[in-house]
């Protein structure tokens, strides 16, 4: 590293470097670590020059009229406050992917989903009496209620949609009549691979069910739990570093605003109260991720462009945590779930101890208040399966997902999917924040007591979007109270 690469990473943070530490510095045998360190010494200290005293400490020897007195900052909210930061790596399959890609491991993985989903479903009274497919067959009862997978959904000549719904038992057509409104309306929701309840009886013949109620796995209508602690997190994503249009001065205003350095004495006070930033996914833009990706990239290695996010992440507060899972631009499987953004590529990540890394998706839980972050790479199946939803606006597809009970319902489609002994995609337990990006557009909506928070990103509108008219909402960051639930959206642009 060029000495002015190394004074200009200082400068970045506001400090100057007393000639006497450079050269020390030049001297270390891992000078990324040296860096680091020395940078939060001086975060630490709130000095402007960084000098040979303040590496060293003042040594012992020292008289104390010689200790320079410092003015410190007045401490933000979220320094006051323990991190409180849990995840759960029961539901991460970093370091121990069970996926085999054998026969075996899709039926595992099917029997895992249906097994979990049919779960929940059982727990409503109205299924509590279901049935097995091969008990409805036998047609000893005329009234009936079920719950299978559905392996394909069809329209019939008439009108009338048929479901093909399978369990461990069998299969059997379910029929939703054209006539049944409501029910016509839920059931064009309903894709492929998902699990569903059915009330309904069977038909004269006894091969098919006439449906008179359909049930999706759903989540209960709560309050949501609250942190004690006045805390917030802020929710990120897309940022695409690398690409030409990453917005990088955006970028530094969001950063500068977490340093209290930048806004109103309010927007001040809310910047306070950050102590966590989920990123995620799509921290990179990558390479060779589509066909002429190399004209877009103003940095066209993979290392590097984690190395200058990791220099990003390393000028936020010290007091911040940082949770970082992969998009499908990372460095990580692209099938899902993904483990975490593979070391090699990111190694400065990694060294930071306040960076966490994790899979896609994460299942996390800040002072007490549960979130999934998921990149969303599946908005892209469930826009193109079901009528009605956009990427213009992707909380309502992220609201389909919560009434599925999963992340990724549709199988076989843009999202590749591991076949994971168990299916870690299935949303066991509604969370009180559900964050995604991925489609670059920034949009909260709430639905049952769940917070449903698309981040948006850091990149302004690429050629592909241009093309496809999507319209990108860059820096516009969904910062969550903890205490309140409220969300304030800042925008950097
Ligand atoms: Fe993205």
């Amino acid at each position: 590293m060029k000495d002015t690469e190394i004074v200009e990473r200082f400068l970045e943070s506001g400090v100057n470097l007393h000639p006497q530490v450079l050269a020390e510095i030049k001297k270390s045998e891992n000078l990324e670590e040296t860096i680091s360190r020395l940078l939060t010494i001086v975060r630490r200290s709130n000095a402007s020059v960084l000098t040979p005293e303040l590496v060293h400490g003042e040594s012992s020897d020292q008289k104390p009229e010689k200790v320079e007195v410092r003015r410190r900052r007045k401490r933000v909210e979220a320094e006051e406050h323990e991190s409180e930061l849990l995840i759960k790596r029961k539901n991460d399959v970093t370091g121990r992917s069970m996926s085999q890609g054998n026969i075996e491991s899709f039926v595992s993985y099917f029997s895992s989903r249906y097994e979990k989903l049919s779960a929940i479903l059982k727990s409503r009274k109205e299924l509590r009496e279901a049935v097995s497919v091969e008990h409805v067959l036998q047609g000893r009862q005329r009234e009936v209620s079920l719950i299978g997978m559905v392996s394909d959904v069809r329209t019939s000549r008439r009108g009338n949609v048929i479901l093909e719904l399978e369990d461990p038992t069998g299969t059997v057509p379910v029929v939703v009549l054209s006539e049944e409104r409501e029910m016509m309306r839920e059931v064009r929701e309903v894709t492929r691979d998902e699990v569903l309840g059915v009330r309904g009886f069977l038909s004269n013949g006894g091969n098919m069910v006439i449906a008179k109620e359909i049930f999706f796995p759903e989540v209960p209508h709560r309050e949501p739990k609250r942190s004690d602690a006045p805390v917030a997190v802020a929710l990120i994503s897309d940022v695409h570093v690398g690409s030409t249009k990453f917005l990088k001065e955006v970028f530094l205003r969001f950063v500068r605003w977490l340093r209290g350095e930048l806004g109103t004495s309010r927007q001040k006070q809310l910047a306070g109260r950050v102590k966590y930033v989920f990123v995620g996914g799509d921290l990179v833009d990558g390479v060779g991720i589509y066909p002429e990706q190399k004209e877009e990239l103003a940095v066209k290695d993979i290392q590097e462009q984690y190395a200058l996010f990791a220099r990003l992440i390393a000028r936020l507060p010290e007091h911040i945590e940082v949770v970082v899972l992969p998009g499908n631009h990372d460095a990580a499987r692209q099938a899902e779930p993904q483990p975490a953004i593979e070391e090699e590529f990111a190694p400065q990540l990694y060294q930071n101890p306040r960076v966490h890394m994790v899979g896609n998706p994460c299942f996390a839980s800040v002072h007490g208040v549960s979130v999934v972050s998921y990149h969303g790479r599946s908005l892209d199946d469930m826009i193109a399966s079901i009528p009605g939803l956009s990427y213009t606006s992707p909380a309502r597809a992220m609201q389909l997902m919560l009434r599925k009970r999963h992340l990724s319902p549709v199988y076989g489609g843009r999202v590749p999917l591991a076949p994971e002994l168990e299916d870690h995609l299935v949303l066991e337990e509604p969370p009180e924040i559900l964050h995604m990006g991925h489609v670059h557009r920034t949009e909260v909506s709430s639905y049952r007591g769940t917070l449903v928070v698309n981040s948006g990103t850091f990149q302004e509108q690429t050629e592909f979007q241009r093309r496809m008219n999507i319209q990108p909402t860059p820096g516009r960051v969904p910062i969550v109270d903890l205490q309140s639930m409220r969300t304030t959206i800042m925008r950097f642009v």
